[in-house]
């Protein structure tokens, strides 16, 4: 199992590339079993979610080539098998987005439950309502969900649940419905990028979308779709991961790709935090020389503050003078990191789904343990400032969703190696 090795205390400088966004492409790949014709995805980046999803879509019978590690092509003309197989489901979550397309493409689906996760459960009960209020028949049966899709027609859907709108509800009913016999209004509807970023590949292969961007969409079943080309768009939250490391390091990074209009909130947030954010053409400037103060964060659906820049923002915190408080609105049990920043001698303690953190003049290097995608980030985030050497393991959770963090990072000065 690798590990990654950090020495804090360097300073980082010069330009980071933001790699294209993994939950961007996790539905858009999905997304082309609904076409009669290949697809041509790019600026897809190399990570192993890419990997699993093109391991569940060959399950199915699509074809999916790499022609370059950024460039995948899915001719969707050999699908015939309904099953997404569980060895496949368990390592990711996202696996359940095949649900909608199966459904639009074969009429018929069975997919291993996703089961829980480090972040907490993932429930699938939006997917299931969405599915069923377009027409579809679902039952749960031996740790799948089975769902018949032939009586499907546009219907009214309401998507809002206990925790506001749901990112992959979304981009399955959303895909369920664009070959459904009749109109489906989508209230509700989450408006994360990776959202409108699926409905413009969708529009491109022929559905026809109205409400792009907002929490209410409107689809027009059509009869068939084809496959498209589409550049995905860069990663909203590896870029506010390294936005957040200039920060904790104190230092001017540049980030060429990013996009500023994805991260408001973000951006609002931490210059609060005394960094100095610049926005230019087709990048980010970030200037985290400045005085740390600290700040107050909830984490929302978008355009609220990202879950998943959660524990980074906490990891910032540590070393920020004050007392600042964050909390977890979206995946309650989303902590993971808290115990691990608090063996490198943060000062954090949680008040149920609030962490409230005492800055500390500076973090101790430890061995700590990745228990999540983001919250890996967050122990690495800590690592390039923490007193000494420190050793994450498991960094598999890491390598599911940050392209070569390591050398990124080291090409920026970080003292960091990765050993297997
Ligand atoms: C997507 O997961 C992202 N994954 C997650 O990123 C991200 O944290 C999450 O959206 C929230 O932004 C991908 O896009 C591949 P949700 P998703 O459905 O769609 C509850 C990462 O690190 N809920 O928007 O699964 C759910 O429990 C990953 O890249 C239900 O109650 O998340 C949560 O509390 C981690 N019933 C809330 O809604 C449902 O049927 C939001 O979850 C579905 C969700």
């Amino acid at each position: 199992m690798d590990k990654i090795i950090i020495r804090g205390g360097r300073k980082l400088r010069g330009s980071v590339a933001i790699s294209g966004s993994k939950n961007a492409a996790l539905p858009i790949m999905a997304a082309s079993l609904l076409g009669d014709t290949p697809a041509y995805i790019t600026n897809v980046p190399c990570v192993t979610d890419i990997r699993t999803m093109a391991d569940i879509l060959a399950a199915l019978g699509a074809k999916v080539d790499f022609p370059s590690p950024h460039e995948v092509v899915i001719d969707p003309s050999g699908l015939c098998n309904p099953t997404a197989p569980y060895e496949l489901v368990r390592k990711m979550r996202a696996s359940i987005c095949v649900l909608g397309p199966l459904l639009g493409a074969i009429g018929r689906a069975r997919i291993s439950l996703p089961g829980g996760c480090a972040i907490g459960a993932r429930p699938i009960d939006l997917h299931i309502k969405g599915m069923k209020q377009l027409g579809a028949a679902t039952r749960l049966s031996h740790g799948f969900v089975v769902a018949d899709g032939t009586g499907m027609r546009g219907a009214e859907v309401f998507l809002g649940g206990r925790f506001g709108s749901s990112v992959l509800a979304t981009a399955n009913v959303l895909m369920a419905a664009v070959k459904a016999r009749g109109v489906t209004r989508i209230e509700g509807a989450a408006c994360e990028p990776e959202i409108v970023d699926l409905t413009h590949f969708l529009c491109a292969m022929g559905a026809r979308i109205d409400g792009i961007g907002s929490h209410t969409l409107r689809v027009e079943g059509v009869r068939k779709l084809r496959g498209a080309r589409h550049k995905l768009i860069p990663d909203r939250i590896e870029a506010g991961t390294y936005m957040i490391a200039a920060a904790i390091t104190k230092s001017e990074l540049l980030l060429k790709g990013a996009r500023a209009d994805h991260l408001r909130a973000v951006i609002e947030k931490i210059e609060e935090a005394g960094v100095g954010i610049f926005e230019s053409s087709g990048a980010i400037r970030v200037n985290g020389k400045g005085k740390r103060r600290v700040v107050d964060v909830t984490t929302h659906p978008y355009p609220g503050f990202p879950t998943d820049l959660q524990a980074q923002m906490i990891a910032l915190m540590t070393i920020s003078p004050g007392i600042s408080v964050i909390t977890e609105k979206v995946f309650a049990e989303r902590f993971m990191h808290v115990p691990e920043l608090n063996r490198m001698a943060a000062s954090i303690f949680l008040e149920g789904s609030s962490a409230i953190i005492r800055g500390v003049k500076s973090l101790s290097g430890a061995p700590v343990m990745a228990s999540d995608l983001r919250a890996s980030a967050a122990l690495i985030l800590a690592g390039l400032v923490a007193r000494g050497e420190t050793v994450v393991d498991r960094v598999y959770h890491i390598d599911r969703g940050y392209e070569n963090i390591e050398e990124k990072l080291r090409g920026l000065g970080a003292e960091i190696e990765r050993v297997r």
